[in-house]
């Protein structure tokens, strides 16, 4: 893959950069901007090199949304960006127009354009007649097939980002682990996660299956569970993954019932669960296992929560995290809520990377490559 260090000239040069803009937003302020931290460097380095940048993203799913506070945490850091509240069209080449060498200017939202999503080659064109060069490094849409991701790339010469290039390498390594290595993957809809499951349990040593995830195989287990979230997985593939003996999941859980204030949960063996409960978190036992499997592993790659995180259910998520912050295995993580409790406990520098990639991420240990990648790669 061709990096931003192989762009032949950048001074005066006009580069399009896609950026992982997607931060979440508390009352119109960026309320973490992991990854905006993340994707600075890039940024920084096409500036300082002289080139006339131009950042674009996506932020939210509502074609409403406004990347303005984002523009705002990009010029507490770079304070002579400039925002422009089109992507394309005359204002947005005006405003190319007036950017000097090292300048940066963000454009808005490219959701808001239905192109975008869809993939249209008009949208496509129509962005990168903006630039010359094109540098992606948004790798939490890698996945998408969307004009900024996959389209751009066919009409402008394509580099990938300081962050973008670190992924790549960082996830590959992923799927060559140093042994004994444990994975470990929680969250919610099974549908999304059988791929990577499926992989993981081809290349890892343990995998251990958590978060609302895990209904569905206590369930074919043949374990009632109540009111708890279920994804409806086919039972025998959820067999087939369940056969193998790699595959690790609760051996006790947190249950509490869906109605009534406050909510009163419990620890609860697996043949326990009340018809009105709703598994929320992994038990005690459970999270004592998993961490002598983190103590015992070299390598500990991880994505999702292992309770209903959002709502408070968050000590399996924690205890996880803290006790690979503590190992000294190659830790690989990433997910949205995974992050947020491992910043909550402020212990990120002790992992060895976080991904900025959630849906990325497990689409990349899946298929070891992505939508983003190829379209770099097959770039002109
Ligand atoms: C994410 O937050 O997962 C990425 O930014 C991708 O966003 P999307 O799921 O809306 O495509
Ligand atoms: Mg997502």
């Amino acid at each position: 893959m061709r990096t931003v260090h192989d762009i032949p000239t950048l001074h005066n040069v006009p580069v399009l950069v896609s950026a992982p803009l997607n931060e979440p937003i508390e009352n119109n302020e960026v309320s973490s901007d992991f990854r905006l931290r993340r994707t600075l460097p890039t940024i920084e380095f096409l500036s300082r090199a002289g080139a006339k940048v131009i950042v674009c993203g996506h932020i939210g799913r509502a074609p409403t949304e406004t990347l303005e506070p984002v523009y705002r945490a990009i010029a507490k850091h770079i304070p002579h960006a400039t925002f422009s509240p089109v992507a394309i069209g005359p204002q947005a080449r005006a405003s190319v127009r007036e950017l000097h060498s090292g300048d940066v200017l963000v454009l808005e939202n490219l959701r808001r354009y239905s192109g975008e999503t869809k993939n249209s080659p008009e949208f496509a064109r129509e962005l990168a007649s903006l630039a010359d060069v094109f540098v992606q490094d948004a790798f939490d849409t890698a996945h998408r097939e969307h004009a900024s991701i996959v389209g751009v790339p066919t009409f402008l010469p394509s580099y990938a980002g300081i962050l973008f290039d670190q992924e790549v390498h960082e996830l590959s390594s992923a799927l060559t682990p140093k042994h004994s290595a444990l994975a470990i993957i929680g969250g919610a809809k099974f549908s999304t996660k059988e791929p990577v499951l499926k992989k993981l349990l081809s290349v890892y040593d343990h995998v251990v299956v958590g978060g609302a995830l895990a209904n569905d195989f206590l369930s074919a287990k043949g374990y009632s569970m109540g009111a708890s979230l279920m994804s409806g997985a086919d039972t025998s593939v959820i067999n087939n993954l369940l056969a193998n003996e790699r595959l690790v999941i609760p051996s006790d859980v947190i249950v509490a019932p869906l109605q009534g204030k406050p909510i009163a949960s419990r620890v609860s063996a697996l043949n326990s669960i009340e018809p009105a409960e709703a598994v929320l978190d992994s038990g005690p036992d459970t999270n004592q296992y998993i961490e002598t499997l983190v103590q015992n592993a070299k390598t500990i790659l991880w994505n999702g929560p292992l309770g209903h995180y959002e709502s408070g259910f968050t000590e399996g998520t924690r205890s996880l995290a803290k006790a690979i912050s503590q190992s000294s295995a190659r830790s690989i993580v990433g997910g949205g809520d995974t992050i947020t409790a491992i910043e909550e406990l402020g212990i990120a520098e002790n992992f060895s990377f976080i991904s900025t990639g959630g849906g990325a991420m497990l689409s990349f240990l899946t298929h070891g490559t992505l939508p983003g990648i190829e379209a770099l790669n097959k770039s002109i």
